[in-house]
């Protein structure tokens, strides 16, 4: 072979092993992209794993053990924890599994923190309506009904929705059990049709509602006769005590803001244990009446 010649082919193979080297790595690239999931894969794995595992306090602690069981790096899992605590309070179906597995518990005790939700009618509601003369009441994100049922059986006609399934099937159940009857939904704040000039009580109990939403507390207010009230009771959020974004516990002083288009009959916040649990939490109780 001539030295020109000779060259050209060497060329000619160096060029062939340098495109090899950066098809090599465009592969490895790619590789390692679709090695690590995207948002709706590590929510899908994490409800997947959700959905089957038993129900603790720490459901976060445990899939965190579990990811370290599968040998991922740190920052992968706290990857995976950003993308799981950003999704879990805009979507509605990590709550749904959460409140199924909470009211398809077997064994009850009647204590709260024991059976993880209260058994007994809030004080607070009923001191709330004691003088009121019962009409039409919806009880929103009612869980179990054990409020709803207690208005039912005090004279009022109540509706209430919830987003788990197994707690609709229970408030019915609990309904059926007292002799009473309540027409329970299954739904979600997002979706509920609440009307217009329905209600005269919404009850929010502890009920995640999204009441930093200016659009849902005027779907509250145009669904109240005029004169009807909402009572809402919920922890507040404080720098020492703060809770996940999902449970939509505000800052103090913001749930009087948010119905700062209603009367506020009754407005306090205080430090005690909620009837739904939670010793020395920060408390609101606010009656709230549309004018
Ligand atoms: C702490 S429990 C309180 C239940 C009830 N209000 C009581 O006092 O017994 C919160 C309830 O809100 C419901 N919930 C949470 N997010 C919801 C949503 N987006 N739509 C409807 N219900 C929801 C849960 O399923 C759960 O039953």
């Amino acid at each position: 072979m001539s030295r020109r010649r000779y060259l050209t082919a060497r060329g000619l193979l160096l060029l062939a092993f340098g495109a090899l080297v950066i098809a090599g790595a465009a592969l490895t690239d790619q590789a390692q992209t679709q090695a690590l999931p995207g948002d709706e894969q590590i929510w899908k794995d994490f409800l997947a794993w959700f959905k089957a595992a038993p129900l603790t306090p720490n459901a976060f602690g445990d899939y965190a053990a579990e990811l370290g069981r599968q040998k991922l790096p740190k920052e992968e899992i706290e990857r995976r924890f950003g993308v799981i605590m950003r999704l879990f309070s805009i979507r509605t179906d990590g709550v749904e599994i959460f409140y199924d597995k909470t009211f398809s518990r077997p064994a009850l005790t009647g204590r709260p923190e024991e059976d993880g939700f209260a058994s007994t009618p809030s004080e607070f509601l009923f001191g709330a309506v004691k003088d009121v003369k019962p009409g039409r009441a919806l009880d929103a994100g009612m869980g179990q009904g054990r409020n709803a049922v207690a208005l039912a059986r005090a004279g009022w006609t109540v509706a209430g929705f919830d987003i788990s399934g197994e707690a609709v099937s229970a408030a019915a159940r609990n309904a059926e059990a007292a002799g009473v009857r309540i027409t329970a939904m299954k739904d979600d704040y997002a979706a509920f049709d609440f009307g217009r000039d329905q209600w005269d009580l919404i009850a929010l109990i502890f009920a995640w509602a999204p009441i930093d939403d200016p659009d849902f507390v005027e779907r509250l207010r145009t669904s109240l006769k005029p004169g009807g009230l909402v009572v809402y009771e919920h922890f507040i959020s404080t720098p020492e005590r703060r809770h996940a974004p999902m449970v939509r516990a505000l800052g103090p002083g913001a749930p009087r803001e948010a119905f700062a288009g209603f009367e506020i009959v009754s407005y306090e916040e205080i430090k005690g244990t909620g009837d739904w649990g939670g010793p020395d939490s920060n408390l609101v109780r606010m009656v709230a009446r549309k004018r």
